[in-house]
Order: structure tokens, then C-alpha cells, then sequence
């Protein structure tokens, strides 16, 4: 098995409430091949995703790839890469049998499925699946030289990690049906305008714009982010009369939680609120 193909650092933020709140840093490490997932890569996010849920401190993933390393003499340097996509050496001569164990258990859904917030911070190319692992993400920052796009088509295949279904929902179907169908790569600007990403800022900027968002989250009340983000998630599942139902419930539930009463208290009296995470 391919080692180190995630490498994982929690960074601790001082003075959170609860304390000890980490951001939990994933770095996708295979850069000469562009940071394709693999078989590996997807072990190794759904093992994490199992280790975020069981830890309280950790507050947001930030999901990013390995810069591309300095290249031997002569040859030219690799270019920058989120994700180019899911491993296609590993679709050579499969069936769907094959295939289709690997992708009913995927990242993909992992990452969509943790209840804490996610973060996509994308340099370089983001294609096929890297954009599906965005699209998972719930919120994507990208520098000027993203480069976004579903080229399944061109392989004889369409998005396999939930991709038509998010990117409609997220910049609606005339967009998705043209990324789709075209495989033709967007790039950061248009995927800006597109709402395919929340911000695009400068390349020696994006680390710092997107743990900065990171922290600004990981500083809110735990609990309270968690219901935040099953809030909105259910205006992706319901219809809208009963989403407003669900969001009023959530609601008022949290009129029992101490964070509401620590969150009023501390406007009221000019202080910051140090949440409890109850
Ligand atoms: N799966 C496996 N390997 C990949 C890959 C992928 N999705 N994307 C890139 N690579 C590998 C290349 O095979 C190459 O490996 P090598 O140096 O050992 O030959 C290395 O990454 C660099 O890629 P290369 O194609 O040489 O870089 P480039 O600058 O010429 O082109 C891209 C960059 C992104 C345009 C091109 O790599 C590409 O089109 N990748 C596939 C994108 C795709 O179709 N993704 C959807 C998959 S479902």
C-alpha cells in the first residue's frame, strides 16, 4: 500500500471556548500524480472523517493538496493540483462489479456526511473528482489559478462521487448540464461567478484567507455550528415548507442549550462568549 498519501496536522487555536479546538489540516499527498485520489486517498479520508466525528476539540476540517515538489534537472515542474481527478490507472479493464463496492463507501459521501464544517481550499487544478471533493466541502476557496471542471465525458464517463447532484444544487442545472456535457475546465473567476466558489483570492494569500475562515468557525460554539450546518443541509433535502418547519425546531432547541444563554449574556454585556460546546 501507498503510504502518506494524506498527511494530517491538527493545528491548535488558542483561546477557544470549549478549549483545545483544533482545525484538523488534511494535505492530499500525491503531487506527481497531480493529487488524483486513489484507493488509498479514499481509505485514508473515511478513516479520518471516523476520527473528526469522535473528537471534540477538532472544529473544521480544511482539505487542501501537496504542492508539486522542485522536479529533477531538466524535467519541467508538475503544476499545482487540488485533486486532478480520481486515479484513472485504476479504471483500466474494470467492470462494474469491480468498481461499484468502491464507490457505494466513498470519500466523497464522507466528507459530505461530517457534521462539522469543511473547507476546500483549492490551488491548481481541480478536476473530475478533486471537484467532487470540493463540491463536498461546504464552503471552497480557490486562487486565481484554480481550474475547475467534470471531464468524465471525455473518458466515457460521467461524475461518480455525487457530482451532477451537488454542483446542480449549487450553481443550477443550465451550469451543471454545461460542465457536464462539455468537460470543458472553468476556471476561478468563472467559478466565482458561477457560485462554484465562495472566494478567489491571490495564490501566496490562500492559505491564510481560508484558515482564517477556518478559525473565525472553529471559534463559534461547537454545538451550535453543527445545528447551523444540518440547518441549511436540509434546504438540499426538503421542500421548503418543511425545511422552515425543521430550521424552527432546531431553533428552538437551542433556547435549552447553555451556549444560547452564554452567546446572549456575553452581547449584553459587551464580553466574549466563552461556549461551553452544551
Ligand atoms: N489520474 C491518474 N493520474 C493522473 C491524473 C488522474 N486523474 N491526472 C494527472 N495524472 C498524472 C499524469 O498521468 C502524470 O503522471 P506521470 O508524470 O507519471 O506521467 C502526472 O499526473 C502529471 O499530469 P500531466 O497530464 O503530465 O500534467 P499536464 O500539466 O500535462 O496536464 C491535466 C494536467 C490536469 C490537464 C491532466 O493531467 C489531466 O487532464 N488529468 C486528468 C483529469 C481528469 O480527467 N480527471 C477526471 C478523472 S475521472
Amino acid at each position: 500500500m501507498e503510504e502518506g498519501v494524506l498527511i494530517v496536522k491538527d493545528i491548535q487555536i488558542d483561546g477557544t471556548h470549549p478549549p483545545g479546538g483544533v482545525i484538523s489540516v488534511w494535505t492530499l499527498n500525491r503531487p506527481d500524480k497531480l493529487n488524483a485520489l486513489n484507493d488509498m486517498s479514499h481509505q485514508s479520508i473515511k478513516n479520518e472523517c471516523i476520527r473528526v466525528e469522535s473528537d471534540d476539540n477538532i472544529r473544521c476540517v480544511v482539505i487542501k493538496g501537496a504542492s508539486p515538489p522542485e522536479p529533477p534537472e531538466g524535467k519541467r515542474k508538475k503544476p499545482a493540483a487540488f485533486a486532478a481527478g480520481a486515479d484513472i490507472s485504476e479504471f483500466a479493464g474494470k467492470n462494474s462489479d469491480d468498481v461499484r463496492p468502491f464507490f457505494e463507501d466513498n470519500a466523497w459521501e464522507a466528507v459530505w456526511n461530517l457534521s462539522k464544517p469543511t473547507i476546500a481550499m483549492v490551488d491548481g487544478f481541480a478536476l473530475g473528482g478533486g471537484t467532487e471533493l470540493a463540491l463536498s466541502c461546504d464552503i471552497r476557496i480557490a486562487s486565481e489559478r484554480a481550474m475547475f471542471g467534470q471531464p468524465e465525458i471525455n473518458l466515457g464517463l460521467i461524475p461518480g462521487g455525487g457530482g451532477t447532484q451537488r454542483l446542480c444544487r449549487l450553481v443550477g442545472y443550465g451550469k451543471a448540464m454545461e460542465i457536464v456535457l462539455t468537460g470543458d475546465m472553468i476556471n476561478a473567476r468563472d467559478a466565482l461567478e458561477i457560485g462554484l466558489v465562495n472566494k478567489v483570492v491571490a495564490i501566496e494569500e490562500l492559505d491564510e484567507v481560508s484558515m482564517s475562515m477556518a478559525e473565525t468557525i472553529a471559534r463559534k460554539s461547537p454545538h451550535t455550528a453543527k445545528v447551523a450546518k444540518r440547518a441549511v443541509r436540509t434546504a438540499l433535502e426538503l421542500p421548503f415548507s418543511e425545511g422552515v418547519l425543521t430550521e424552527r425546531s432546531e431553533f428552538v432547541a437551542l433556547f435549552d442549550t447553555e451556549d444560547k444563554e452564554i452567546g446572549v449574556q456575553a452581547f449584553l454585556g459587551r464580553k466574549d462568549a466563552e461556549w461551553t460546546g452544551r
